[in-house]
């Protein structure tokens, strides 16, 4: 095995390890899918009556056949531990080679499979285990991909201008050098719009000086006019006069002279900072987001700071912060402080198991109010909203395994959650339940001070609560019903105490169900495909378009095995994202409630920050440009030809 063969876990060569590799093999008309394990002893030392753990995305099928040669001792969601029939043993230098019978979706793509394992001894100790990019049969030898390969000239960069998104209207001739710019500012409201431009562009792009003094740079003078909040207008000549209503529509305008600045320096026979002529412009949806999913896995605050950074230079507005799900809880609750001491780490022999392409070592990671305070602030300045996200009632097995006072103790039964959580819903029928809603959601909201407090409302399995006496005993309270109902109870007292805030609830279609969030004062997301956005339009409701179909960056962007990703809503290329129209399907009358759209950054096999990139660049900037530029103007061709100019990160490849 070579460096590059290694995921995760160590040096090979540096010191005698063990080494795993897979191979699986797709299912067929009369056959499961076979997933081959093979163990390779690199240690030197015998192995006998040990267990093998590993995870990664895919699940084992708990209907399919055992095994063939090892015993399946646990499967708790996507973490699997096994251990050799009878006296095994595997001598230093020789192999275990098992067999699964199945996964409870196929496996697609090289991240599907473990990416991470480990032994523990009899005597407790736990050695790691490097492991190799899994190989499919149906694909063979390769090579994961983790570049950039769509990014190039497809079209003209038009008017010489590196622009996205787009602007509404752009007539602007001849051309000057392209020298840092020196603003002159009158008030606070434009030195901060000034300041904030400086921050970003010192964080998106550390290598250029956008602004500078003296006498070798473009003058560039803000100027008060009746526009609306987030537009702008740029006249070009000997100044430069960049106009708007306030701070947003300066930083936009400040955002859209870098993007030109950088073009020019980048690639000046193909670009320009121009010598006369204007840009008018306007945002066409109001809500133009991304979601980050902190829980999967754990990105510490630098670097949701740098996720921001490249967001305002994309002209997006609206993040929203995932921060709790069954395999994580990430912010700190003063009420309740075993949420983050237990739920926000996981590790072997730890309530929460490693998952996801975590490491038997415990890791993980929470955020402090003061840090989320900070962020808030942050994006504040750069003309974003946060909206944070506690996904409730399902989704919580975090939450549960931290404080199991959550449960019902009558509860004898066991429900699986899609991704294999057992019990994973917070209980209406609980007393305590309603008592940690409140007291989350309150602290949630002094922490997070802006319009909308989104709370997830998604994936309650349908037999969710079945053996449980206290949701019985609360269904009879309520009038009878099933799980819709008693998810709408529970929801039905989070969005009334949102509301008393004065805030707006956001919540993901499943909202809607059994009426929990009422159309107003709210907004979902709609996410399994694209014609539920339309019906939740015509039921009412204010929907964010966010199918999985396009927008969820954690897709793969083909079929390929070799592509990194998932493909249960199919896979999207870099066309496919940018010319999807979230509008298709809203009868004319209900568009007006199609209020944006935004990207899912679900980090499920972003357990390498490569594969984070790949996926999410540029396929944010084509959601980006969508979210503002006039439907007239999109033309997929021009924005690749820009999109090479636009910042992503993390920088390796
Ligand atoms: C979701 O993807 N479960 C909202």
């Amino acid at each position: 095995m070579t460096h590059q063969d290694v995921l995760s876990g160590g040096q090979p060569g540096a010191a005698a390890r063990c080494t795993l590799v897979t191979r699986w093999t797709p299912p067929t008309a009369t056959e499961r899918g076979r997933y081959l394990f093979t163990l390779t002893n690199g240690t030197g030392e015998r192995l006998k009556g040990f267990r093998l753990a590993f995870c990664g995305p895919a699940r084992i099928d708990l209907k399919a056949p055992a095994p063939d040669n090892a015993l399946l001792l646990r499967r708790f969601s996507n973490f699997t531990e096994v251990a050799m029939l009878g006296d095994g043993v595997v001598e230093p230098g020789e192999s275990w080679t098992f067999l699964i019978h199945g996964t409870q979706a196929p496996l697609r793509h090289f991240t599907d499979a473990a990416r991470t394992s480990y032994v523990t001894l009899s005597n407790g100790k736990i050695l790691p285990v490097d492991v190799g990019y899994s190989v499919s049969d149906a694909f063979g030898a390769g090579e994961p991909k983790f570049g950039y390969d769509e990014i190039g000239p497809l079209g003209d960069i038009v008017d010489g201008l590196a622009l996205a998104p787009w602007p509404a209207n752009v007539k602007v001739s001849g051309s000057r050098a392209a020298m840092p710019m020196s603003v002159a500012t009158d008030g606070v409201e434009q030195a901060a719009a000034v300041n904030a431009f400086r921050d970003i562009a010192a964080t998106v792009f550390p290598q250029h000086i956008f602004i500078g003094n003296g006498l070798q740079a473009i003058a560039v003078r803000l100027q008060k006019a009746d526009l609306a909040a987030e537009a702008y207008r740029i006249v070009f000549g000997e100044t430069v006069i960049l106009s708007a209503a306030g701070e947003a529509g300066w930083l936009y305008g400040l955002i859209t002279l870098g993007q030109i600045l950088r073009g020019a320096w980048e690639a000046p026979d193909a670009c320009r900072f121009p010598e006369t002529g204007q840009i008018d412009d306007a945002p066409r949806f109001a809500w133009r987001g991304s979601h980050l999913d902190v829980a999967r896995q754990f990105y510490p605050i630098g670097e949701i700071r740098d996720l921001l950074a490249i967001m305002a230079w994309n002209k997006l507005n609206r993040f929203h912060l995932h921060l709790t799900e069954d395999e994580a809880w990430r912010f700190e609750v003063a009420a309740y402080p075993e949420l983050t001491a237990v739920g926000a780490y996981r590790g072997a022999d730890m309530p929460i198991p490693p998952l996801l392409g975590s490491g038997p070592e415990a890791s993980g990671g929470h955020y402090s109010k003061a840090d989320l305070k900070a962020l808030v602030a942050t994006a504040g300045a750069w003309g974003m909203d946060v909206v944070p996200e506690v996904d409730v009632p399902g989704h919580s097995y975090a939450a549960i395994a931290a404080l199991p006072k959550l449960r019902d103790p009558g509860e004898n039964g066991e429900y699986l959650s899609i991704q294999g959580f057992p019990n994973n819903c917070l209980n209406s029928g609980v007393p305590f339940v309603r008592e940690f809603a409140e007291a989350v959601f309150a602290e949630l909201m002094d922490i997070f001070p802006g319009k909308w407090i989104h709370v997830g409302a998604d994936e309650v399995p349908d037999d969710a609560w079945e053996t449980s006496p206290a949701a019985k005993a609360r269904l009879a309270e309520i009038g009878g019903g099933g799980w819709h109902e008693l998810q709408a109870d529970f929801l039905k007292r989070v969005y009334g105490q949102i509301r008393d805030a004065g805030r707006v609830v956001g919540a993901w279609e499943e909202g809607a169900h059994g009426g929990g969030i009422a159309p107003e004062g709210s907004y979902l997301v709609a996410w399994r495909n694209a014609a539920i956005g339309a019906e939740l339009a015509a039921q009412g409701y204010d929907v964010v378009m966010s199918p999985g179909q396009a927008y969820y960056l954690d897709m793969a962007r083909s079929t390929d095995w070799w592509e990194p990703g998932a493909s249960w809503a199919g896979v999207s290329s870099l066309q496919h994202t940018y010319e999807f129209d979230p509008l298709d399907g809203f009868a004319k009358e209900h568009q007006g409630r199609m209020i944006g759209i935004q990207a899912c950054i679900w980090s499920e096999p972003m357990s390498d920050r490569r594969v984070f990139r790949r996926l999410v660049f540029p396929r944010l900037s084509a959601i980006a440009e969508t979210a503002w530029s006039q439907e007239k103007n999109r033309d997929f061709k021009r924005f690749v030809a820009v999109a090479r100019f636009l910042p992503y990160r993390p920088l390796e490849d």
